[in-house]
């Protein structure tokens, strides 16, 4: 590491002064609570933060590990939590969305409205025959409508499943059919950008692809109004749900019931079905937002993530509205129209609380280069109290820039550590307790008890760099992969630890004298794009998947300056190794080919022919020695076991 990170950052006195975790002792009496009476901790927090419809007298059930259960007997709704009692407390009339429009339209929905018209598509449901634990997908774009489809599932006790809006019809076809969902909500189009991209064509073509019979009716919002092929078993949304009351009772279901599933990538072809609880999961979501960022009453937060990452079900849909709180809701990118939106919408809509992703920050900091005007002192950022981050480690540089040029110097930059699998933030700093360190997501949540260990689950002495690991279940983490608990043990119990530890995927290291966790980023074959999440193996058998041109595959990541790593792929052809423009054309046809197998974000960026692979006389790929040849740095590998030390050559001619 070449940028300077040993300059630290106490918490502003006035931050301390007000905070729900006011000081670093108040972060170490919480954490000595949790491993005094750890049940006792959640169990109180559980209480504090969700109103149980029927009480729960159990904390922890260990008597199937690793398939814990939290708080199995008592039962609950989440949509009552997040929307019902608010208003039952008079808070009917508080701002719950503020919706800007990627056009710039603003639209604001109260808790009663929001309620209201939650209960419509609800009940429009359940008139399609939606029951508690049907499986319902959503491919929406981010919006007030993808909240409350999210919001509608939850009432009614359905699973929802959502699919980011820009993944192919190949893999929404896939998630569609592992899930065995019987209705998929939508929208005609969704608007990114300025650019209208299609949503129900790619639902249709999806359910064309065959294995989707589970599926019974379609719901599509009206986003453009753009144009529609109409199929039989398609509906309007603002149809449906006119035609229904504005009440609709909430569905009582058990704390471990499946409140969504969520697919993610892993170390194989097949992507992985999240399945996470209603109770405990709700727990984390709103005690994070509540102490992560310090949400006061009057705050107006924003989490810039897209509904279909896990980011936005925790800090878009549950966590903010279990607290009853005013939030953004942004529809657009970050660039359009130009760099300084961000920073337009903050100062517009006097944001208190900003939650974006490190590769945001990165492509606007060099976006600034090109249009100085969207440098962020032309906006009124007054308004800023706390910064932070996801999705992927935050250089320094970056850090300190979010730091000084976003946040005036004030606000404390929270770098916050958490997978899909975890549900919330594990691993991060509180902004009234913790003194920051860029570059180190700090110390764990309280109630999360993390370590770094070798291959053998022993715990590593501060300053060894190993794996990091969950020694204790905690209320919100992963339940099950859907339909596949066998997987699930494999990936997150595994033997190794004697299925005691959960294992994250990501190497960790813990400053000698702090104590403090730094992610040394992904131990398993998992790449980190603009903090989107995606498996080698995954792209690799979407490349050779297109028969016709492709014989073998392998595909490792190198580093990005902005978007954190860049795909490389490095292909085997049936008609031999292209040159010139043919290679360049062959490239452009697997780049579309892949972003119709799984999406755009899994084009690889830089695509490699080659007669071979270099392959151990065993047979195996040596990806080790791709990942340097992708880097362009000299292989200083022992190359001994390399049946064809050839290939080396010809791979470090990049197309
Ligand atoms: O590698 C870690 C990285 O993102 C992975 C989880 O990705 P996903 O499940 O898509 O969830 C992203 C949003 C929570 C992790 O295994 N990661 C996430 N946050 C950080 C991070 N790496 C370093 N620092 C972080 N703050």
């Amino acid at each position: 590491m070449s940028e300077r990170n040993s300059d630290i950052y106490e918490p502003p006195a006035a931050v301390v002064a007000a905070a729900h975790v006011s000081g670093r002792a108040a972060y170490d009496r919480l954490v000595a609570e949790a491993e005094t009476d750890y049940e006792g901790y959640w169990a109180r927090l559980a209480r504090e933060f969700i109103s149980w419809h029927k009480p729960f007298t159990e904390g922890l059930d260990a008597s199937d590990a690793p398939f814990f259960k939290w708080f199995a007997d008592g039962t609950l709704n989440v949509s009552y939590n997040c929307l019902d009692r608010h208003v039952e407390a008079g808070q009917g009339e508080k701002t719950a969305l503020i919706f800007e429009a990627d056009d710039g339209q603003i639209t604001r929905v109260n808790y009663r409205e929001l309620l209201a018209r939650t209960c419509r598509l609800a009940n429009a449901l359940r008139a399609q025959g939606v029951r508690k634990g049907n499986r319902v997908v959503i491919y929406m774009p981010m919006g007030i409508e993808g909240v409350m489809a999210m919001q509608a599932c939850a009432r009614i006790g359905a699973t929802h499943s959502v699919v980011f809006g820009g993944f192919s019809a190949q893999s929404l076809r896939d998630r569609i059919e592992d899930a065995g969902a019987v209705l998929v909500l939508t929208a005609d189009e969704q608007l990114r950008g300025g650019k209208r991209l299609p949503l129900k064509a790619i639902v249709d073509q999806a359910l064309a692809l065959g294995g989707c019979e589970s599926v019974r009716s379609v719901i599509v919002y009206q986003r453009t109004g753009g144009a529609v092929d109409w199929q039989p078993h398609d509906h309007w949304l603002h149809e449906l749900s006119a035609a229904q009351p504005t009440t609709c009772e909430p569905e009582w279901v058990e704390a471990e019931h499946p409140l969504f599933l969520l697919y993610t990538s892993g170390s194989t072809g097949k992507p992985k079905g999240v399945q996470h609880s209603s109770g405990g999961y709700l727990l984390h979501a709103a005690l994070t937002t509540k102490w992560t960022f310090d949400l006061k009453p009057d705050d107006v937060f924003w989490c810039t993530a897209d509904i279909g990452w896990v980011t936005g079900h925790s800090y878009v849909t549950y966590g903010p509205l279990a607290l009853g709180a005013t939030e953004v809701v942004f529809e657009g990118v970050p660039t359009y129209p130009d760099a300084g939106r961000f920073w337009e919408v903050i100062q517009r809509h006097g944001v208190t609380v900003f939650y974006t992703a490190p590769t945001a920050i990165r492509s606007l900091i060099k976006a600034v280069e090109g249009q100085p005007q969207t440098h962020p002192r032309h906006y009124d950022l007054t308004s800023l109290r706390i910064l932070g981050t996801v999705g992927e480690p935050i250089n320094p540089a970056a850090w300190r820039w979010y730091h000084e040029q976003v946040g005036g110097s004030r606000c404390p930059v929270i770098d916050t550590f958490w997978q899909t699998e975890t549900g919330g933030h594990i691993i991060t700093p509180l902004p009234g307790a913790t003194t920051l360190v860029p570059g180190s997501c700090t110390l764990p949540f309280p109630g999360i008890i993390a370590a770094v260990v070798d291959e053998s689950g022993k715990e590593l002495p501060h300053g060894h760099g190993g794996i990091l690991v969950v020694k204790k279940p905690w209320p919100s983490m992963i339940r099950n992969i859907w339909g596949d608990p066998e997987r699930f043990k494999k990936s997150y119990y595994p033997d190794e630890f004697n299925g005691q530890y959960y294992l994250a995927g990501d190497g960790a290291v813990r400053d000698a004298t702090t104590g403090y966790f730094t992610i040394t980023g992904r131990i398993d074959d998992v790449l980190n794009i603009s903090g989107h999440r995606m498996g080698t193996m995954e792209i690799e058998s979407a490349l050779v998947s297109c028969t016709e041109l492709v014989a073998e595959a392998a595909v490792v990541g190198r580093p990005d300056e902005t978007t954190g790593e860049a795909i490389c792929a490095f292909v085997v052809l049936k008609q031999g190794r292209p040159e010139g423009d043919d290679a360049k054309a062959i490239a452009s046809r697997l780049r579309e080919w892949v972003a119709k197998e799984i999406g755009p974000i899994a084009k690889p960026r830089d695509i490699r022919f080659a007669d071979n692979l270099p392959k151990t006389r065993s047979g195996k790929i040596m990806r080790r020695l791709l990942r340097s040849v992708a880097r362009n740095e000299p292989v200083t590998q022992d190359i001994s076991t390399l049946e064809n030390p050839a290939i080396l050559e010809q791979l470090g001619q990049a197309y």
